[in-house]
């Protein structure tokens, strides 16, 4: 396992980054094994050895446009789709999954929430690979320089040039279309709409952060709310007796050798390296962050890797009196997730997690996600997940400036505070932030999904509807339904079918 060291403290950065996407690759479990699921913890829809070679079409390639604001630039590159016919009947709608921050994943040309509507409404599906993400590969290499077309809006302008091409490729000439997506492409997806009104006709814009934000604080007071809701506020508060005792070791030496003990740390502590001190302290929240994100979204594939750890579990650790202090108990969830990564110790290094950051090669493990989805937070969304708040538990160790810090040591001097303001800003002038001018959107969020605190609050009009899902997390509506289903989550389901039918096919 030359590859483990730092493998899980990257893939505890990488989920604090880029903590949201709903569609992951085919390669979750190869990838989680070697270390960095894309994405956190999230899956897809399905393990890809539950189904036995399924049909799923094989790859496409749409020969796409480099730059689609600079006329007189012609480079070209080779963008990946994949299409399923099988539900499509002439004259129906054309469903468009958006592909976000990780490689575009076959398995939902087969399942999930949208395959559903496909068969019920006779449509044609169609997923498209985000631009710079799996293997779609505008430039040559990464580097800072080539990353400069890595945009939302250039991702959104593919899209518009690729409804084109399907359009003409397959003689549509009346069908509408519809967009899906989940997370960041889910705010895609209802941008789509709002910039390409005449192009698409409804979009699902699922747990879409929509409103851009630098400090993103509220994000620990969401997980903070779920781990109420699974252990009362005793959860919380001896999260919170474990940090203040984290503290007090830090200012000893002697401390910060049990430290190092208690959470199996690679390296000795140094208590005056503040970036380790806080890369130490975001690993250890992340440990909470992404099991309440994902929280049971995938509770029919239990067994598969870290599926079976939930808000409960992590509750019922922390309030297990037979372990005898928080602390101990804080470090017992520690291994846990270690030993589910596979994990021989903790790296948590800031200068390992940089140098991965930094490699610009698309075999890098970086070419998972990580550092292009890094450029986007530094260059258009922020959404930092600080523990700015001082009303969660988890110690105020990682304040936004820390991730400031990471975009200007990964990217250059230039990506400084004022820099990522001026992104987001223009992010939210660009696209309205919460304002989202655009009907014949449905907006649902899950009431213990961190990301919703950065949706749509409530239904902008009649045709622009917040659905709210209490009790579930991350874009739980996209994943196939089961018959133990949270009811609310089966009547959300309902009406964005409902809706979808409306838009597409009334
Ligand atoms: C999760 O599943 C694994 C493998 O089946 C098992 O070893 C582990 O104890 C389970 N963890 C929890 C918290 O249920
Ligand atoms: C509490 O922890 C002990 C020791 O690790 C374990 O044997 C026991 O099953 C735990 N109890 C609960 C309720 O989780
Ligand atoms: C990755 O790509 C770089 C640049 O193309 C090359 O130098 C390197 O050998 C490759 N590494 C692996 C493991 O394939
Ligand atoms: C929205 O729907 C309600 C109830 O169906 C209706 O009374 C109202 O006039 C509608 N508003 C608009 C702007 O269409
Ligand atoms: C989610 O949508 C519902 C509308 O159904 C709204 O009341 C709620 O405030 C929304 N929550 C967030 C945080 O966006
Ligand atoms: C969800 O339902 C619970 C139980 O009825 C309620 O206490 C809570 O306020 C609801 N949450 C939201 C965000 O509406
Ligand atoms: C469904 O929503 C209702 C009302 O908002 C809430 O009381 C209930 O707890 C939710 N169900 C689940 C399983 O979360």
């Amino acid at each position: 396992m030359a590859n483990a060291s730092g493998i899980y403290e990257k893939m505890m950065m990488t989920m604090m980054l880029l903590a949201f996407q709903c569609l992951v690759s085919e390669a979750f479990l190869p990838r989680m094994i070697r270390g960095r699921p894309t994405g956190g913890m999230l899956r897809g829809p399905i393990m890809r050895n539950y189904f036995n070679n399924d049909t799923v079409e094989n790859e496409l390639w749409f020969i796409q446009k480099l730059d689609h604001f600079t006329p007189s630039d012609r480079r070209t590159w080779k963008q990946r789709y994949f299409i399923n016919t099988a539900f499509y009947k002439p004259g129906g709608p054309i469903f468009l999954m958006i592909g976000g921050e990780g490689e575009a994943d076959p398995i939902w040309m087969t399942h999930g929430d949208w395959i559903e509507n496909a068969k019920k409404y006779n449509a044609f599906c169609i997923q498209v690979e985000h631009r710079y993400y799996g293997k779609s590969h505008p430039t040559p290499d990464m580097s800072t320089e080539n990353l400069r077309y890595l945009s939302s809006m250039q991702a959104l302008a593919d899209l518009a040039n690729f409804r084109k091409f399907i359009t003409n490729q397959y003689g549509f000439t009346n069908n509408k279309w519809i967009s899906f997506g989940g997370s960041y492409p889910g705010s895609l997806s209802a941008w789509f709409r709002l910039k390409y009104p005449h192009l698409v006709d409804g979009a699902v814009a699922s747990s879409a952060p929509v409103y851009s934000v630098l400090n993103f604080k509220d994000y620990l007071n969401v997980v903070t709310s779920a781990l109420n809701v699974a252990g009362g506020p005793q959860c919380n508060k001896k999260i919170n007796e474990a940090i203040l005792k984290l503290n007090e070791l830090l200012l000893t030496d002697i401390g910060r050798s049990k430290i190092q003990k208690m959470f199996n740390l690679c390296d000795p502590l140094d208590a005056t390296n503040t970036l380790d001190v806080a890369n130490l302290f975001s690993i250890l929240s992340g440990n909470f962050e992404g099991v309440v994100q994902y929280n049971k979204d995938n509770r029919k594939f239990e067994g598969a890797v870290g599926t079976n750890i939930t808000t409960d579990t992590l509750c019922d650790i922390m309030l297990n009196d037979t372990v005898h202090s928080p602390i101990e108990r804080y470090a017992k969830i520690n291994q846990m997730m270690l030993t589910t990564y596979r994990q021989d110790c903790l790296d948590f290094k800031y200068e390992s997690m940089i140098k991965d950051f930094r490699n610009i090669n698309w075999n890098a493990t970086s070419a998972e996600g990580g550092r292009q989805w890094l450029y986007q937070t530094c260059t258009e969304f922020g959404y930092f997940q600080s523990s700015d708040s001082d009303t969660q538990p988890f110690g105020h160790k990682f304040p936004v400036d820390f991730s400031v810090q990471i975009c200007m040591d990964v990217f250059g001097k230039k990506f400084n505070v004022s820099f990522i303001k001026q992104g987001i800003e223009w992010t939210n002038s660009n696209y309205g932030g919460l304002k989202l001018s655009e009907s014949k959107i449905v907006l649902p969020n899950g009431s213990i999904d961190p990301w919703h605190a950065l949706g749509v609050l409530k239904s902008l009009s009649n045709d622009t509807v917040a659905i709210f899902i209490n009790g579930t997390a991350h874009c739980a509506n996209m994943y196939p339904s089961t018959p133990d289903d949270n009811p609310n989550l089966t009547l959300a389901r309902k009406q964005i079918s409902q809706l979808i039918g409306k838009w597409c096919c009334s």
